[in-house]
């Protein structure tokens, strides 16, 4: 093998430099130099004009390149297979990162034995046992299953060649080494050098290989961005810890769709897949209570209809609290300011708690309606009816914006046999009444909102 030539590169300058140092000497900013592999052959870096030789390599017209089906394994996770854009591509890497103890490891662990293939599970976080511990509590069915507690990329590499396995499952990236690099694992260059091996792996003998990457408290995956970029897929399992619930997400997939998302249900025997997710996200009770308003919701391309509950008290100190779980709290705030300013409520001499059902994360705007009705309702004491839903985007003078696909919103709310669903009268265009048994309703302002539900 030819000598490994390695180098600390300034990520910040780009200057070279033969060991490490705290300060780059080039620019002088700290903390920048990262150890990188320059080359692995150096007899054939050195060779000058190489470009003038003939080469056999052909550049292809587009309409020549022959489209194959590109194959892919389908698993029994429907929800995986979902946000992968319809299965596990060949030979594809593929990237799922998530808070400590969210799942990451039993969802794959729980892939691995589903598969009617020969699957490679190699942790370098969790002993043998404590694998075999876990598989026994998702009562595991395949035995082509094999374990391998390694964190040497060229050897797990190895037994995955001479093993002739069909999908390759790392936990976690950030424990892996190469040999060819000094620095400790879960470093910047390590987790580039690992990652460009597997890749190359992947792509060469056309074998899938999933890994899991921790991710930092602000929420990205640690190391590199490049990271990101380099692998196939990017998928990110969230939820609060506290709840059931679990959200598999696409960030990038290079062979689907990033509007998909899957939902789990963490249950003491493993995950639980969830298809029907507006059942489960609803409360139970059927009594109407004040502070709860149900909003018709997107996430991805699954429409979803949450529980929003709030709860509306008189403060006891000169600086009300605002707490929300699951929802932005700057939104809230600005929210709260528009029904002070645009109906005269008095929010700002109330204490003001909102809460998600189910723990769940949501992005999408037009959770705004069921908010400012939810906390109207819980100011007034009012309750409203559990069979009505709401859709909207509330803008800064009070105006309730258009929000996108709002018919599959209202086919949801239907199916699911609600009574009425408000929404803008910006979306109002083109929707028949005819064809739904649900009564739609539609409202330009929140003051118009509030005249017909609370008066
Ligand atoms: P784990 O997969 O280890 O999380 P990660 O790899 O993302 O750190 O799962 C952690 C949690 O899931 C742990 O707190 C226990 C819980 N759990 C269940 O509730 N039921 C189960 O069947 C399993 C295997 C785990
Ligand atoms: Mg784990």
């Amino acid at each position: 093998m030819a000598k490994v030539k390695k180098a600390f590169i300034c990520s910040n300058c780009g200057a070279h430099s033969s060991k490490w140092e705290g300060k780059c000497h080039s620019c002088e900013e700290w903390n920048t130099l990262v150890e990188e592999v320059i080359t692995k052959d150096t007899s054939e870096e050195s060779k000058r004009n190489v470009w003038k030789e003939e080469t056999a390599l052909k550049p292809k017209k587009l309409s020549e390149i022959q489209l194959g089906e590109t194959a892919r394994i389908i698993s029994y996770d429907k929800e995986l297979n979902r946000v992968l854009g319809g299965g596990i591509v060949m030979g594809s890497l593929v990237l799922i990162g998530g808070h400590p103890g969210i799942g990451k490891s039993t969802l794959l662990l729980q892939l691995a034995v589903s598969l009617k293939k020969k699957v490679l599970y190699i942790s370098g976080e969790e002993s043998e046992e404590q694998i075999k511990m876990r598989a026994e509590r998702i009562q595991y069915k395949n035995l082509n299953c094999f374990i391998l507690t390694e964190t040497n990329v060229v050897k797990i590499l190895q037994q995955a060649k001479n093993g002739h396995v069909d999908l390759i499952i790392i936990d976690s990236i950030q424990t892996l080494s190469s040999p060819y690099i000094e620095s400790t694992p879960g470093t910047i260059s390590q987790i580039r050098e690992c990652t460009g091996e597997l890749q190359r792996f992947a792509k060469e003998t056309n074998i899938p290989i999933f890994v899991i990457g921790h991710i930092t408290k602000d929420g990205s995956i640690a190391g590199p961005k490049l990271l990101e970029h380099m692998v196939d897929v990017v998928l990110q399992f969230e939820g609060d810890r506290h709840h059931t619930y679990r959200i598999l997400r696409t960030i990038k997939n290079r062979f689907g769709s990033t509007d998909e998302i899957g939902i789990y249900e963490m249950q003491s025997v493993g995950l639980r897949q969830v298809n029907n997710p507006s059942e489960l996200l609803l409360s139970q009770s059927q009594e109407d209570l004040s502070g709860s308003a149900i909003s018709a919701t997107i996430e991805g391309l699954r429409p979803m209809l949450l529980e929003i509950q709030a709860l509306v008290t008189p403060s006891a100190y000169g600086t009300p609290q605002r707490s929300a779980t699951g929802f932005d709290l700057r939104r809230l705030s600005m929210l709260l300011a528009v029904l002070e300013k645009r109906c005269g409520l008095p929010f700002a001499q109330s204490d003001v708690f909102l809460n998600i059902a189910g723990g769940i994360k949501v992005a999408d705007p037009s959770i705004d309606l069921a908010i400012v009705v939810a906390l109207i309702s819980s100011l007034q004491d009012i309750p409203i009816n559990r069979k009505c839903c709401f859709a909207g985007e509330i803008g800064l003078s009070g105006e309730i914006r258009a929000v996108n696909r709002v018919e599959q919103r209202i086919q949801e709310a239907n199916r699911l046999g609600f009574e009425q669903i408000y929404i803008s009268s910006y979306n109002n265009k083109g929707i028949s009444q005819s064809k739904y048994d649900i009564e739609i309703l539609s409202v330009s302002k929140v003051e118009d909102l509030l005249r017909k539900l609370f008066d």
